[in-house]
Parts: C-alpha cells; sequence; structure tokens
C-alpha cells in the first residue's frame, strides 16, 4: 500500500484514518475524498482532500487514475438505525460505493479495504463467542448490505483476484468526528453529555444489552495490520471478527459514575435501537483475525475510559476558548 484513497474520509472513521494513514506512509501518499463541500474544505487543511460522490464511478475511476492509487478504502455508507429509516437509501450508497470501489479495483490493480460489522448477525446468529464462520441473517438493511458485502468482496477477489479485505467493527468509540445513525452511538454520545453541566445521559439502549465495542486506536491497527499482512496467511477475507471489550448499557455507565460520583443516567428506549441491538452478538470469537494475521487489541474499558474522559474534556475546554 502506497498510494490510498480513501472514501468517505469526513466520517467517524475516516477523520481518524486519515492520519493515521499519513503517519504511515506519508502525506502526499493519501488521498482524503467526501462528498460534502464543507467537509472536504476541512480534510484540506491537512491532507489532500477532493471531492467524491462514491456513486459516480467514472469520477471515482478518474480519482484513482490521477493519483495512481493503489489502495482503496471504501468508508461511505449509512449506519444501521439511519439504514432503517431510508432502506432503499441505505442499499443504494452501501452497496453502490462498495461496487465502484471492487469494479475500479479490478480495473485499476488496487485493493480494497471496506469494513464490516457486528451488523452483519442476526437473532438466530450464536450470541456468545460468535465464531468466525456461523449464520448470518441479519434483519436490518444495514445487516443485509455487509452480508451482500463480504459476498461480493469474496467473489471478486476468487473471481478476479482483487485483493479484498475486511474486518467486522464492533462499535467504534472514538473522540474525532460523532459516529452518526448507529445503534453503537450511546458509548460515544455519553462521554459528550456527561461532561456538560447537569452530568446526565439519557439512553436510548436496554441497560442490559451487551455489544462488543473497541477503542478507535485499536480499530485504526486493525486496518493496516490486516491489510500489510502476507496474503499466504489468510484462510478468511471478508470479513474478519474483531473485538476489544463487550460491555452493556449499565456497566459502561456504573464505570463512569465511579470517575464523575455526580454522573446520572437513565432510560428512553427507542424500540428500534432496542430490537438491532438484541440481535447482534453479544461478545463476537475473533480467534482467527489473532491467528491468521496477529490480531491483539490494546484497550481494554477503563483506560479507554480514562482516555475518552481526558479527550472529550480537552475538546469542550478548546471550544469553550474560541
Ligand atoms: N456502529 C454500527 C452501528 O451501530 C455498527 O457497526 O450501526
Amino acid at each position: 500500500m502506497k498510494r490510498i484513497l480513501v472514501v468517505g474520509a469526513g466520517g467517524q472513521i475516516g477523520t481518524e484514518l486519515v492520519p493515521h494513514l499519513q503517519k504511515n506512509y506519508g502525506k502526499d501518499n493519501v488521498i482524503a475524498a467526501d462528498l460534502r463541500d464543507d467537509m472536504v474544505e476541512k480534510l484540506r487543511a491537512n491532507a489532500i482532500g477532493e471531492k467524491l460522490d462514491a456513486l459516480d464511478g467514472a469520477a471515482f475511476s478518474e480519482l484513482v487514475k490521477k493519483y495512481k492509487v493503489d489502495t482503496i478504502f471504501n468508508l461511505a455508507a449509512l449506519l444501521s438505525a439511519k439504514g432503517e429509516k431510508n432502506p432503499q437509501l441505505a442499499w443504494n450508497l452501501n452497496m453502490g460505493a462498495l461496487l465502484n470501489s471492487l469494479n475500479i479495483a479490478k480495473d485499476n490493480n488496487c485493493a480494497v479495504f471496506t469494513p464490516s460489522s457486528i451488523g452483519a448477525f442476526g437473532a438466530n446468529t450464536p450470541h456468545n463467542k460468535t465464531p468466525q464462520d456461523t449464520i448470518m441473517r441479519p434483519n436490518t438493511i444495514y445487516g443485509v448490505c455487509k452480508v451482500s458485502g463480504e459476498l461480493l468482496s469474496d467473489y471478486y477477489f476468487t473471481r478476479f483476484g482483487v485483493d479484498t479485505r475486511s474486518v467486522r467493527f464492533p462499535g467504534i468509540i472514538s473522540n474525532g468526528a460523532l459516529p452518526g445513525g448507529g445503534t453503537t452511538d450511546y458509548a460515544v454520545e455519553v462521554f459528550y453529555e456527561i461532561i456538560k453541566e447537569g452530568n446526565h445521559y439519557t439512553c436510548e439502549v436496554p441497560e442490559e444489552t451487551y455489544m462488543d465495542m473497541i477503542y478507535m486506536p485499536d480499530a485504526l491497527n486493525a486496518v493496516t495490520e490486516l491489510m500489510e499482512a502476507d496474503p499466504s496467511g489468510l484462510v478468511h477475507r471478508n470479513s474478519f471478527n474483531i473485538t476489544s471489550m463487550s460491555f452493556n448499557p449499565r456497566e459502561l455507565f456504573a464505570a463512569i459514575k465511579k470517575r464523575i460520583p455526580q454522573a446520572t443516567f437513565d432510560y428512553n428506549v427507542d424500540p428500534v435501537k432496542a430490537a438491532i441491538s438484541a440481535s447482534w452478538p453479544d461478545m463476537m470469537d475473533d480467534s482467527c483475525a489473532r491467528k491468521e494475521w496477529g490480531w491483539c487489541p490494546k484497550w481494554g474499558l477503563d483506560e479507554m475510559i480514562d482516555d475518552m474522559l481526558l479527550a472529550v474534556r480537552k475538546k469542550q475546554q478548546d471550544t469553550a476558548r474560541v
């Protein structure tokens, strides 16, 4: 991976993946593309920024040729809860961006990384130690796109030799750009709300629902380590279970309350998020990723909470100063 195009670079993953890739591969070798004009402006402050609608195959292809790209990170997607509000749009965007990435990769000899998700699993998947290879019958449009995307990516590898690789991300906790429209978003939102005046957070996910989570620095390392992995070690490709922690809202909030004793929490459960989160794994088995490419997360619950509180407080102070 030498010349990299990040599509959907202005989102939760992209805003942190771009600097991570720049650090590893050099600023001139990372092109950050996004659909939104204001986002392209923001990206241009620290990167080569380009405006791109991932559904515009001709423009996408032109950008790959212009910069002699050899690796595409396809991050353009609608998340789970938002997808349920507009399933047709979710299908068009999530599958359209992937199909364009795969076809352009095939024609230009690029590798492709596309995130899959815990959302690829469904209610009849084993929820505890969810195996790498198991039943995948999701009941959200987001999950349907993820399973289809995994199959399509494997197909492009076996049929056309495109070097496609992917991980099934748990909920990603981060302090750069906010996630939007996901079911796991509560585990990010709580940090912003709980340090505001009032120190209160109302959660839309039921308190006993476990989901896998990962802190952004581990998520970024997973991406680059998988893309750099020796292909001869990969039995799987699309997509690997990875996780670094599993908790429910009650446990996360109790751990936050230890640090902020005045913090209070209550619940106003969103039925859509309740149904989605109940259908996802409680905890995935990520032993194939560990074995095939050395996946080894470094951040656990306590370190993540301390770091998040520090970073979000600093962000809040910086905003107050402006
Ligand atoms: N974070 C995503 C969501 O909640 C799952 O991958 O939709």
